[in-house]
């Protein structure tokens, strides 16, 4: 029984155990006048009876004794007497008390019948005094009536007043809760479905405000874990008690891992190169789920089951990979075409005109359908949590929502955000902003992508912005739109095809056949025109050109994976970059020294992590960027705090890597003096700047980056649930 039924029920017996005392009471009294009252009409019935031969034999002792007998024949009377009017008993029966035969009888002996009631020797008497010849009599008959009867009697009431209050007590606790218990499930069913928002019961308004307050603070709580941190398994335990186990269903165009056959017929699997990957992979890892992606290597059909799907990564599998397949006209509007002769260059400002076409879009928007169907039939639930990736994606969230309305649709745009008025360029404006706020919360990496995102929807869209949370109001749905700086993994993990990392240096200045005087830059990077590899070679050249001694010292090795060559802006930019190359190489190479060294081809994780440790500099000179997730892993492999970053103002990552040495990439002069500076930086200056880079990265890792979104996609969650939109919690 709980503590308030407890109380009730107490207090139910208390009022009962009252209500018996004061009826108990009143039936005493009550009874009691009545008997006495009906025992001195008796005693005057008794007398009256007898009153005749009384007077007519006064003075008659034997006589009167024999009529005293027949009055006491009646068993309640004890006694009978008579009295002068001063109480002096003159005859009394045999058993008539002693004790009343003195002067003080306590009645009085007046004209008309009266009676007391006084202690006998074991129990009450009841003494009456009635005038034997009526009014201004001097005889009086004493009758005494033996009480104990009423006493037997009251008992009797007082047992069964007990009974009836035990009876009452059982009868009324099991009322009570039986009572409260229905009364307690119809009450608990009517706010359950207030809750829901089946029901309108305004008394309940206030209780779901405070509960909507509650889910905050104990939402804000538990996902905040403030100081802790973030590390694979606290998103596991994030997803496992604040998402209620959801499995995550993420849509990236890139896959994870590419089936490759070579031309010597063997299939391997890679690594694409990819910012979206390089942060998306782990949290996969740890969080489980399943990845959809177009399966874009020549041997991915040969390594899925019969529902397109591989278990990743192959060595030991912790996710599923759903390979979506796209015909050649698909991959060229959609992917080539829209998306990278249109999108890519929108956002970025690199100066490549965006190219835009109606065919393309309307491969956009197909690929786009196809993507949302894969993720309604790969979810499991009508309210699964969906991450959305990138600008391949734009019209999915609406289509999704569209799907299951219920959904959490996490959408994340790893690249900038243009402005309102360069947005505008794009025909199809309009829809993309209004696919894109499907989603539940739209991520980007910088606020000021967020705020020209905000600007672009209220100058584009019927929409309310709300200021204060960062949402934008659609139709009464809201999506919020935050920063959230993309990262790494970390610690980084070590590939066991990698050499020691002290044996880093040794190992790439061998392969490139350096000398260990040189100083070495290296750059990786997809060849991509927002990259500003052009740029960097340019500030080596200027290097070389103004600081006479780092000739035949200064190595710069730029790891370039072929990207996107189906398109003839790329490949121009392919073309120009191998000439800048071998235009400055011209300039200042040697029989034994080259200063830039083009390694154009697709790198693996070992080797690009070799080189960053070998080197004595990373330059990231991005046009634009939306993050830059080179320059952090640069850092991150850097246990040795060694080497000297040197970071485009220009990308999401120099506002947080402040201790980088910050440049525009479109100022050569500065950043030859950045090259110079980083060449000749004294080990302590390079410890310290690597230290500070290193804690940033460490604190804001993928981990956090994935957690901060996922902990407000629960919050989310929990207010709507509290709010009544989605199916009630489930048991944990
Ligand atoms: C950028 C994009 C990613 C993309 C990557 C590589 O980082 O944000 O979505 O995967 O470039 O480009 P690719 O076209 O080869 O996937």
């Amino acid at each position: 029984m709980k503590l308030s039924t407890l109380r009730v029920v107490s207090l139910l017996l208390l009022c009962l155990a009252g209500a018996l005392f004061v009826v108990s009471r009143v039936v005493t009294l009550t009874t009691m006048r009545w008997f006495e009252r009906d025992l001195a009409l008796r005693a005057e019935l008794a007398v009256a009876g007898a009153r005749s031969s009384l007077i007519e034999h006064a003075g008659d002792t034997p006589r009167i004794l024999e009529l005293f007998d027949a009055i006491t024949r009646d068993e309640r009377i004890l006694g009978v007497a008579l009295c002068d009017a001063q109480g002096e008993v003159s005859v009394a029966s045999r058993d008539y008390p002693r004790s009343l035969r003195g002067q003080d009888l306590g009645v009085d002996l007046g004209a008309e019948v009266s009676h007391r009631i006084v202690d006998g020797e074991d129990h009450q008497l009841q003494i009456s005094a009635v005038p034997l010849a009526g009014a201004g009599s001097t005889t009086y008959a004493l009758v005494v009536h033996d009480l104990s009867f009423v006493l037997r009697r009251q008992d009797v009431v007082d047992r069964f007043l007990l009974a009836l209050f035990l009876a009452f007590a059982v009868c009324g606790t099991l009322a009570l809760l039986i009572s409260s218990r229905l009364s307690f499930r119809a009450w608990t069913a009517r706010l359950r479905s207030y809750v829901r928002g089946e029901t309108r019961e305004p008394r309940f308004r206030p209780l779901l405000q405070d509960l909507r307050a509650l889910a905050r603070t104990i939402g804000d709580q538990r996902t905040s874990g403030a100081g802790l941190p973030w590390t694979p398994s606290r998103l596991k335990q994030l997803l496992r008690t604040d998402l209620m186990g959801e499995r995550l269903v993420v849509i990236a165009n890139r896959e994870p891992y590419m089936h490759v056959k070579g031309d010597d017929g063997v299939v391997r699997v890679l690594h694409p190169a990819s910012g979206l990957v390089t942060a998306l992979e782990p949290v996969m890892r740890a969080c489980s789920g399943v990845w959809i992606a177009h399966g874009s290597g020549n041997a991915d059909r040969e390594a899925v089951d019969a529902q397109d799907h591989v278990q990743v990564p192959p060595d030991k599998p912790q996710y599923t990979l759903r390979r979506l397949w796209l015909s050649p006209e698909e991959e060229k509007g959609y992917y080539y075409g829209f998306a990278n002769e249109g999108l890519w260059p929108l956002c970025h400002l690199a100066h490549v005109r965006p190219t835009f076409r109606q065919a393309d879009f309307e491969h956009y928007r197909a690929v786009n359908q196809r993507f949302a169907d894969a993720v309604v039939a790969e979810s499991g639930s009508d309210d699964p949590i969906v991450l959305v990736q990138d600008y391949h994606f734009a019209l999915a969230p609406r289509m999704i929502r569209e799907r299951l309305p219920k959904a959490s649709i996490i959408t994340f745009w790893h690249i900038p955000w243009p402005n309102a008025e360069r947005m505008g360029i794009c025909p199809w404006a309009r829809e993309l902003l209004d696919g894109m706020l499907g989603s539940s919360i739209l991520g980007f990496h910088t606020r000021q992508h967020c705020n020209n995102f905000l600007e672009a929807a209220d100058r584009y869209l019927e929409s309310r912005i709300d200021r204060e949370t960062h949402g934008v109001e659609q139709a009464g749905n809201t999506c919020l739109v935050r920063p959230y700086p993309i990262s790494i993994e970390w610690p980084l993990r070590w590939p066991a095809e990698a050499p020691a990392p002290t044996d880093c240096r040794r190992v790439v200045f061998e392969r490139l056949g350096l000398g260990p005087h040189v100083k070495l830059g290296v750059g990786i990077d997809r060849l991509d025109y927002t990259k500003g590899i052009l740029e960097r070679f340019h500030a080596v050249e200027r290097a070389l050109d103004r600081y006479p001694d780092l000739r035949g010292v200064l190595c710069f090795a730029q790891l370039s994976a072929p990207s996107r060559s189906a398109i003839g802006e790329y490949q121009d930019f392919d073309r120009r970059v191998v000439a800048e190359a071998e235009r400055i190489n011209a300039r200042y190479a040697t029989e034994s020294y080259r200063p830039i060294l083009l390694l154009r081809a697709h790198h693996e994780q070992p080797a690009v992590l070799t080189h960053y440790r070998a080197a004595d500099f990373c330059f990231v000179s991005s046009l634009h960027d939306g993050m830059n997730l080179v320059a952090k892993e640069f850092v991150a492999a850097r246990e040795d705090e060694r080497g000297v970053l040197i970071l485009s103002s220009f990308t999401g990552a120099a506002k947080e890597l402040s201790e980088a040495l910050v440049v525009n990439p479109y100022d050569v002069e500065r950043c030859a003096d950045a090259i110079a500076l980083a060449v000749s930086m004294p080990e302590d200056e390079q410890r310290a700047r690597m230290h500070a880079l290193r804690s940033i990265v460490a604190e804001f890792n993928v981990y956090a980056w994935a957690g901060r979104m996922l902990a407000d996609a629960a919050r989310l969650r929990w207010h709507e649930r509290v709010a009544g939109q989605l199916s009630p919690f489930p048991r944990p």
